[in-house]
């Protein structure tokens, strides 16, 4: 199987890598806005590359895999979809609802897979609260606690395109969420703060957040994240009902030290970005990709389950802009 890869920045080059060592992958070409980046990055790796997208869906390859920046996703979907090649694409689908909209419609119209990359759906610590909320383990749950904290900011100019702090970041919660759950989620209620570098207030973003979110079946989820974690990558759920609790990313690397005398855990070494706490998730969510290139997979995480989590950042952002309570029926 020959896959081409667009975008090889942080995550584009590591799912370059990931994709070499799957079994399933003969080739991989890549290609970037910066051609001289592909090129870098395809002598590290021992990969082709491609002068642009156009040369390298003409290459003859069997799936596309978009990582470049999220204010090229929808355009480079569209290009998959012309070629027919079955696509992966990092999340968001846009930087707005708007054309996420579009994507959806264009993509529901096409034959063409569409595979949008919620790794979170392939870490076995959310597969299990998945089981446990399933099964009812947890009797009816209560109240969830969901963070992703990263160790350190991105570069600055990832910011003006990344659509902002809850289209960027807590969007994979909310993903995680409405997995985990099987829920969907009816209001929230969000703020944001400037708390590091001033550039994330320039861009009218914000680099700290934190969301009260109600299901539909009244579950209280508390959702919160900054760019400025300094113990560590820590991305973590928590799940309160009335017959068990469960946490997912609570091991002995989760970046986190107690407070109590005498306890030593958490006593390993914690993550420290998002590449080595979701590694083994990338390699099967990566891997899911070959099996929907190959036509033995259903798509595993769709530009709809795409759009419903974006609706959710939007409304955190309306409810951050408005500071007001915002029900998921006001977003179109
Ligand atoms: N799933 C995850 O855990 C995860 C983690 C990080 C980033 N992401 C997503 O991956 C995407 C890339 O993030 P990143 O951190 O690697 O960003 P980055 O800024 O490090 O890299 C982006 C790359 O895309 C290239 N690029 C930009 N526009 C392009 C275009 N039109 N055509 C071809 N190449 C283009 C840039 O030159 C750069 O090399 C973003 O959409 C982000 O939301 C997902």
């Amino acid at each position: 199987m020959r896959i081409g890869l667009v975008g090889v920045g942080r995550i584009g080059a590591f799912h370059a890598a990931t994709l070499k060592g799957l079994p399933a992958v003969d080739q991989v070409v890549v290609a970037d806005a910066d051609p001289g980046r592909a090129e870098v990055v395809a002598k590290e790796l021992g990969l082709e590359y491609a002068a642009d997208v156009p040369a390298l869906l003409d290459s003859g390859v069997d799936g596309f895999v978009i990582a470049a920046a999220t204010s090229a996703h929808a355009g480079l979907i569209e290009a998959g979809l012309a070629a027919g090649v079955p696509t992966f694409c990092e999340k968001p689908v846009a930087l707005d609802l708007e054309e996420t909209s579009r994507v959806v419609a264009l993509v529901e119209g096409s034959t063409v897979p569409v595979h949008i990359g919620f790794q979170r759906r392939f870490d076995a610590g959310y597969q299990a609260a998945r089981e446990a909320v399933a099964t009812g383990e947890l009797g009816f749950v209560h109240h969830v606690r969901a963070n992703t904290n990263d160790a350190f900011p991105p570069h600055q100019s990832y910011i003006p395109q990344s659509g902002g702090f809850f289209r960027d970041c807590t969007v994979h919660d909310f993903d995680i969420i409405r997995y985990v759950t099987g829920r969907e989620v009816v209001s929230v209620y969000a703020a944001g703060a400037n708390r590091g570098e001033a550039f994330f207030g320039e861009y009218g973003d914000v680099d700290s957040a934190a969301a009260l979110l109600t299901l539909d079946d009244s579950t209280f989820v508390a959702v919160s994240g900054t760019r400025y974690n300094g113990a560590g990558h820590d991305v973590r759920m928590e799940l309160h009902g009335s017959l068990g609790s469960i946490a997912v990313g609570l091991d002995s690397h989760t970046a986190l030290r107690s407070a109590e005398p005498g306890v030593a855990f958490p006593d390993g070494q914690p993550h420290m970005t998002f590449m080595d706490r979701f590694q083994p998730a990338y390699v099967a969510e990566l891997t899911a990709f070959t099996e929907v290139v190959a036509g033995t997979r259903e798509v595993p995480c769709t530009v709809r389950d795409a759009l419903a989590a974006f609706r959710i950042a939007e409304a955190c952002e309306l409810s951050r802009h408005e500071n007001r309570l915002v029900t998921l029926d006001e977003i179109a």
